[in-house]
């Protein structure tokens, strides 16, 4: 383990030039103000039509014996607004690129059943479709984020859609809104025009796919006062080549870009989400923390098309993606969900707030059931919430938070996948004028003490979410609750601010009043 000299100008660890090695102690000065707002929607959600996410997860149906309000899931609703979830994006994922959105609206049990040809060949009945989603993003009081056809869709159909969601007047899409019961417009803000357009949404290059978003975007209009913030497709990872052929071609023709990067150190052999060896671990980590340069990467592109910044970032998609869990689809994307992988989160999270800049927007894939969720259910009515629910509701406050610059020696590791910061801290005033901080410590055997200087007021909520083995995780049934957040006591006032001792593997989250 070895300490650098790090700026955190936002959250997160960046790297500088080396300093003297400080073992097990570090001092982070926070500074007093800051004025780089956090974007709510950082924290924001994604649901796909795929395995168990929509049906089974978010939805059973009203007919269910599973208790549900008008056919969503009652114990998942609850769970989702004890969340605050900001945004969340549907239909897709490729499934976007495949869906019709006629075929999910009228009577239920007269549209349309087709397969679900990009995930696992399950037979699609459509029954959740246009007014069962914006109806959900109602129940939880969250923006909608729509991903539109481009892959096998038309302009036309794209048009219609948003006719259909955000006209107020007596045009034909909202007099078939009418007649399938609902009076007035949802109002849909954000707009993506296709998904990995550059893979199953139509491998396409990016001159031919900034070609098309010119010509898409240009119908999908602003209607009623219900003004689009349009996202373009953006790149996989480290695809700077894309950000930089859609930001000369059509970056004026946008509000977002977006970008997917997911926590993989190799696609060919993902690894168990809850069997891995100490190595693993610190690559997994090393894996996940390669967003934030991949980001600063895209962010250099844009700056120099947009130097005012006014271009959002949307990491649409992220997370761990791991083997899915024996004797499960392999195309429902179905794994469990480790204290690994919410360190993975917090330090995401952190990096995110460090670029709150220019991210606007992120996703965690996915909300419930696929990849890295937030709950797991089952159709016997069980419903888990994983370590990363955990991350996402203790961070809540950071939600519309301006971020509080800080400086701080970190500590490092050498892993496969190249050096990670062991040690993350973000700082950010509240919308109600308090101050919170997150402090993640990812080393597997060492306690670090952070004297956090520079902070003015009380303590108050402090919080920790750590397990015995980073290895566990929650499950239906006894092990429900074996990972939860607890009252985190090893934290005093100090005369410069205040004084934590972290312990290995955890992630505490500290409120100022
Ligand atoms: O989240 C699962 C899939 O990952 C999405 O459908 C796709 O956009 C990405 O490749």
């Amino acid at each position: 383990m070895k300490m650098r000299n790090l700026r955190i100008f936002a959250a997160a660890a960046f790297f500088g030039c080396s300093l003297t090695i400080v073992a097990d102690n570090v001092t982070a000065k926070v500074a007093p103000e800051g004025h780089i707002t956090i974007a709510p929607e950082i924290y924001g959600q994604f649901a796909e039509h795929l395995g168990s996410c929509i049906y089974g997860g978010l939805w059973v149906g009203p007919e269910s014996p599973i208790p549900n309000t008008e056919g969503y899931r009652n114990d998942v609703l609850q769970a989702l607004k004890d969340l605050h979830v900001p945004v969340l994006r549907w239909p897709g994922g490729c499934f976007a690129d495949d869906y019709h959105w006629k075929d999910g609206i009228g009577p239920r049990e007269l549209r349309p059943k087709k397969q679900n040809t990009n995930w696992g060949g399950t037979i699609e009945d459509n029954s959740f479709g246009t007014h069962e989603f914006l109806n959900l993003c109602e129940l939880l009081g969250c923006e909608p984020y729509v991903s539109a056809n481009v892959g096998s869709g038309t302009v036309q159909e794209m048009e219609q859609w948003v006719e259909y969601m955000n006209s107020e007047n007596d045009t034909p899409m909202a007099r078939l809104r009418r007649q399938n019961g609902r009076d007035k417009a949802w109002g849909v803000k954000y707009l993506g025009v296709g998904n990995e357009s550059w893979g199953c949404g139509g491998n396409m290059r990016p001159e031919y796919y900034a070609d098309l978003y010119r010509h898409f975007q240009g119908f999908a209009r602003d209607i009623d006062g219900h003004n689009l913030y349009r996202i373009a497709c953006g790149a996989s990872g480290g695809d700077e080549h894309w950000t930089d052929v859609l930001m000369r071609e059509a970056g004026s023709l946008m509000q977002g870009i977006s970008m997917h990067y997911y926590t993989v150190a190799d696609w060919e052999n993902h690894g168990k989400a809850t069997k891995f060896s100490e190595d693993e671990y610190y690559e997994t980590l090393a894996t996940c923390c390669k967003m934030d340069g991949i980001i600063s990467g895209h962010e250099a592109v844009m700056d120099k098309y947009d130097p005012q910044k006014r271009v959002g970032l949307m990491v649409d998609e992220w997370g761990t993606w791991w083997d899915v869990e024996d004797g499960t689809n392999p195309g429902h994307l179905y794994q469990q969900n480790t204290m690994r992988d919410a360190i993975c989160a917090a330090l995401s999270l952190n990096i995110f707030h460090r670029h709150a800049e220019r991210v606007r927007m992120a996703n965690i894939a996915q909300i419930v059931n696929v990849l890295q969720s937030m709950i797991l259910t089952n159709m016997k009515g069980e419903m888990v919430l994983t370590p990363t629910y955990h991350v996402f509701e203790m961070y809540r406050p950071f939600q519309g938070a301006t971020v509080l610059p800080i400086e701080a020696n970190i500590p490092t590791q050498e892993s496969a996948q190249g050096t990670l910061p062991l040690l993350s801290v973000s700082a950010a005033r509240t919308t109600e004028g308090k101050t919170v901080i997150a402090i993640v410590n990812a080393s597997l055997d060492k306690e670090q003490t952070v004297d956090l200087d520079g902070l003015k007021g009380k303590l108050s909520r402090a919080r920790i979410l750590t397990s015995n083995d980073v290895r566990d995780y929650n499950d239906f049934g006894a092990r429900a609750n074996a990972v939860v957040p607890a009252t985190f006591k090893d934290v005093q006032g100090t005369q410069k601010g205040l004084s934590a001792k972290v312990p290995a593997s955890s992630i505490v989250v500290i409120g100022i009043n």
